[in-house]
């Protein structure tokens, strides 16, 4: 029964009725797709860097700081001729590393937050959550967070900065249980903090390993073992070893010990500590993370979880980005494996077309390049060309069909208003907002007091509007105004009729593309407010 049937580093379960093809089996223990998730700054670019040096990765390192800093640029997403480089395309990155096969799935944080970022996680097995141990959990941790809890994955959390003044372990601990609630079990302990820090203490294990000085720049920092009972132990000074032992104990007084299968099932995340700016406490994070972290599992679907290791490939559609390649006009659909074996070139269905399709023009997207995929088994993602026939949340499947759960909507914190510059581009402006909600970059509702001259956006993060601003003028030749509008939260009203209703002021009535009936608010004393002039009403979430 979903991930928490599959104990890390297993072989997965199969269910009866399903073949079982070994190589493929064998592909899926190998595999970890996940994502990290944190608030801009806490160090998720320095702690992916350090990933790919310690996979041997130098090459790719560099550039990962260089798309941060050139992210920072609004004007990128803007240009899309330059948008199509390393910050848009990269939506994952795959690693080698220890006989494992790392999928990092790319989670944009700062200005390009998106609901892509949200629908990103959707495609994630578990997840790294990296804290800044001064600042503990921020707005973004919680938010991403809980969009991870939504799908109950596995949240591995690395507190990171130790080497800064002023974090306090416990205090942290203490934040990711009261704050994000769920249980925080930390396998190691720092020895000192801020200049002082110095070490880790491994609580299965006892071990404390006080880090070496490494020459700088170099990769692995080289650790001296001992055990933190020995009182003979060199390692550490009367005192350090007092106040570590005092600090534990306090720790094995209050918690409960580490159940892995608690974690899989997403009620406890198991906490490391350490610096990624000086590699301390990588090397142990990324070993408690291979070890714990789940392969691909069951998938649920229509029909029933759907285990990895069914011999047919079968995948689903969790992004499409628009206009990537400036020489053809297309888009690239994000798929996930989740089943079987893919082949470039194979023949597969759409599950919601019932259509057969050839899966040619497959692409492995880092940096400029596209590297063709001949070959991916589950956890990997791939990038499909697609002029139209691939949509967000699409099944694609060989054999027995299958249809993946449809992927979420996400309550919109962003509104504004969009009109179309030219009244004789209506047509176009119509058709490209069409697309462009269908593909999923925006969420839009209607003003039933309004002609089709304008829409009303709806976003998770506010640089949604700029891309779609931008893809109409470029792709649908559409010139349109942004105005921002007050409101923060959009809630689905069921009620009849809607004349009856009685809106406090500022509160506005739209209709959403089904027509149903969703009313904005600028803030939750608003909602109340309609809630009480309005006591009959029944909400649903605005997606
Ligand atoms: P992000 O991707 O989560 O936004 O964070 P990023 O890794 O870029 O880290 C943000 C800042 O914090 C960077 O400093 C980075 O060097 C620093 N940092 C990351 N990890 C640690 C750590 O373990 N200890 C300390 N002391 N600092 C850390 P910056 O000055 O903003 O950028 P840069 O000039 O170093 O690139």
């Amino acid at each position: 029964d979903g991930i928490g049937a599959t104990t890390a580093g297993e072989a997965v379960g199969t269910r009866g009725g399903w073949g079982v093809d070994p190589a493929v089996r064998e592909q899926v223990r190998r595999r970890r797709t996940f994502a990290i998730i944190s608030h801009p700054d806490a160090g998720k670019t320095t702690l992916t860097e350090k990933l790919l040096l310690y996979a041997g990765r130098l090459d790719v390192a560099g550039m990962v700081r260089g798309r941060k800093t050139r992210r920072a640029a609004a004007s990128d997403w803007m240009d899309l001729e330059r948008q199509r480089g390393i910050s848009v395309t990269s939506t994952s990155l795959a690693i080698d590393y220890r006989g494992h096969r790392i999928n990092l799935l790319d989670t944009p944080g700062h200005q390009d937050f998106s609901e892509d970022t949200y629908r990103t996680l959707m495609a994630a097995d578990c997840a790294v959550m990296v804290l800044d141990a001064v600042r503990g959990v921020e707005a973004q941790t919680e938010k991403l967070f809980r969009v991870c809890a939504l799908r109950k994955i596995p949240i591995l959390t690395f507190v990171n900065k130790m080497d800064r003044p002023g974090g306090d372990p416990l205090k942290v601990l203490g934040e990711v249980e009261e704050v994000l609630g769920i249980g925080a079990a930390p396998l190691n302990w720092p020895i000192g903090s801020g200049r002082d820090f110095r070490g880790l203490c491994d609580r299965r294990t006892r071990r404390v390993s006080i880090f070496q000085d490494g020459a700088p720049g170099s990769l692995v920092v080289p650790t001296t073992d001992g055990d933190r009972d020995d009182p003979a132990c060199p390692l550490l000074d009367a005192g350090t070893r007092a106040a570590l032992l005092d600090e534990i104990a306090l720790l094995d007084g209050a918690g409960e010990p580490f159940d892995p299968g608690r974690f899989l099932r997403a009620e406890v995340t198991p906490v490391l500590f350490g610096s990624a700016l000086t590699n301390y406490g990588v090397e142990a994070f990324l070993d408690a993370f291979l070890s714990l972290s789940p392969p691909p599992g069951p998938r649920p679907s229509d029909g029933g979880p759907v285990p990895p290791d069914r011999p047919e490939f079968s995948g689903f559609v969790f992004k499409v980005q628009g206009n990537m390649d400036s020489k053809h006009r297309d888009r690239i659909a994000f798929l996930r494996v989740c089943s079987g074996r893919f082949v470039r070139d194979m023949e597969v269905v759409n599950a919601r077309t019932g259509e057969k399709l050839r899966m040619s023009r497959s692409h492995r997207l880092f940096a400029q390049d596209r590297e063709a995929v001949e070959e991916a088994f589950p956890g990997d993602i791939i990038g499909l060309a697609s002029t139209g026939q691939y949509r967000l949340g699409d099944t694609l499947y060989q054999g027995e069909p299958v249809r993946y759960e449809p992927l979420p909507q996400f309550d919109p914190e962003h509104f504004a208003v969009l009109t179309c510059r030219d009244t004789r581009r209506r047509k176009q402006f119509a058709r490209g907002m069409e697309q462009l909600v269908e593909e999923g970059a925006i969420q839009a509702f209607s003003d039933p007091a309004e002609g089709g001259r304008e829409q009303i956006l709806a976003a998770v993060g506010p640089l949604q509007f700029e891309v779609v601003q931008a893809r109409l003028e470029s792709e649908y030749g559409v010139a349109t105004d942004l105005e921002p509008l007050p409101y923060t939260m959009a809630h689905r009203v069921e009620s009849e009729p809607t004349s009856l209703l009685r809106m406090p002021p500022g509160s506005l009535l739209t209709l959403d593309r089904s027509g149903r009936v969703v009313a904005l608010f600028q803030s939750a004393f608003d909602l109340d407010a309609f809630r009480g002039r309005n006591p009959g009403v029944r909400f649903g979430s605005a997606g």
